[in-house]
């Protein structure tokens, strides 16, 4: 079998959930051609041997520049903070690498828009990890959907609201443009974008009253890394320095095919862990999902006798019926976080195997997409104004 020489930039919280991945998808799946985890690369020489051993990459590297370029690797996994992305994917593509990226795949439009065509021209394929299209009950929303169940979609309500950015935080580098783009924004509100794109299979056509605040602006300087979570264990000192991205950014948006849209994401919802999700309303029924409750997909017949309509939850854990539950476990023995990005490295081998994706994949020209509607929304709201997609290129 082909094997793909995987070399993985960055050994954070996507570092941990990514190595997972390469380590498990070759026993739960069968990729046409086989993940090699060859090389990881962080600064600190130290850490990023004992990652290397912990994890099961064969090699371990501080030097990202010649990690990428190496004869013998085919794939580079980029998971580095947002101002690496560009740097480091557009770095791989001139050695003519397959890149696959974390999101947002790029701080700006015009970062995205370089990656994209410089992935065309080199011919390559690109990929990036917007993992939740992979829980088995947004890709079943997005089949359900396509075979025509929600009818003429007319309403769409995507959140992701999470709590953990109170004032005890550091100013991490989520919280600094130079190194995230924006805040809750490119980190929450680009899942919930791509996701109701994928799942609609429509695009975004205009962006109105978006609505941008950074609740928490002065935060306490990093004495040390960031530790393998979201901002977990990370030391400060009592200097502190400027926030300079959103802690919550809300908007209204069209869809192509005629549906109005509310998008909001918010890092101090004070009640919600990891909420992401979204309800769909249709002429023929609605959808409705919660990342909280991973598992479930939650679907109401319009077609039903009007007396037995109701909301039904779906288990989406039955192999053959539901996406990606062959490879795991028997019915409502339940799937996690790390499942999706495993599901999804099983995506990225088949279709370096020549092979269809489970569901659609997106490629960097895809990612541009969302990063055109994130753009478009903070347009909407420094201008005080709607802003069609057609503006934003
Ligand atoms: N798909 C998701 O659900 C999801 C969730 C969290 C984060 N992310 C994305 O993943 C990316 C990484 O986020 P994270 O939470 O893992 O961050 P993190 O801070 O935990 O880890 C970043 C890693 O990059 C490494 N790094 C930084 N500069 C480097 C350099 N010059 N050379 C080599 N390595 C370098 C750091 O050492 C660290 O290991 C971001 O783009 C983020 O938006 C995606």
């Amino acid at each position: 079998m082909r094997e793909i020489n995987v070399a993985m930039i960055g050994q954070g919280f996507m570092g941990r959930t990514h190595s997972n991945a390469w380590s498990q998808v070759r026993k739960f799946f069968k990729p046409p051609v086989e993940p090699v985890m060859h090389t990881t690369c962080a600064r600190n020489p130290d850490a990023s041997k004992a990652f290397a051993e912990l994890w099961g990459w064969t090699n371990s590297s501080t030097d990202w520049r010649k990690a990428v370029a190496a004869p013998e690797i085919d794939l580079v996994d980029v998971v580095t903070p947002n101002n690496m992305h560009a740097e480091v994917a557009l770095a791989a593509i001139a050695a003519g690498k397959h890149v696959a990226c974390e999101k947002p795949i790029a701080r700006t439009l015009e970062e995205s828009r370089r990656m994209v065509a410089a992935a065309e021209k080199a011919g390559v394929k690109t990929f990036v990890w917007y993992n939740y299209r992979r829980c088995p009950a947004v890709a079943l929303a997005h089949r359900m959907v396509k075979d025509g169940a929600l009818g003429t979609i007319r309403h769409v309500r995507a959140f992701y609201l999470q709590e953990w950015a109170d004032e005890s935080i550091p100013l991490i580098w989520r919280f600094q443009k130079e190194g995230s783009g924006t805040g809750s924004h490119g980190d929450l509100n680009a899942h919930i974008i791509d996701m109701t794109r994928f799942v609609t299979g429509e695009e975004i056509t205009e962006i109105s009253g978006a609505i941008v605040e950074t609740f928490i602006k002065e935060r306490k300087l990093m004495t040390g890394a960031t530790a393998g979570g979201i901002a977990a264990g990370v030391e400060s000192g009592a200097e502190t320095g400027p926030v300079t991205v959103d802690d919550a950014v809300l908007f209204l948006a069209r869809f192509s095919g005629g549906a109005v849209a509310s998008f909001e994401a918010a890092r101090q919802a004070t009640g919600n862990q990891n909420r992401n999700g979204f309800e769909i309303n249709g002429s023929k029924g609605a959808l409705k999902f919660d990342f909280e409750r991973m598992n479930e997909l939650q679907y109401y017949d319009a077609t039903r006798p009007r007396g037995v309509q109701g909301w039904t939850t779906i288990m989406c854990t039955h192999g053959g019926d539901h996406p990606y539950a062959e490879n795991w476990w028997p019915d409502a023995h339940v799937l996690g976080y790390e499942h999706g990005f495993t599901n999804q490295a099983y995506d990225i081998l088949r279709v370096l195997g020549g092979e269809e994706p489970v569901v659609p994949l997106p490629d960097f020209a895809d990612a541009h997409e969302t990063q055109r509607v994130l753009e478009a929304a903070m347009l909407s709201a420094v201008e005080r104004r709607p802003v069609p997609l057609s503006e934003v290129k």
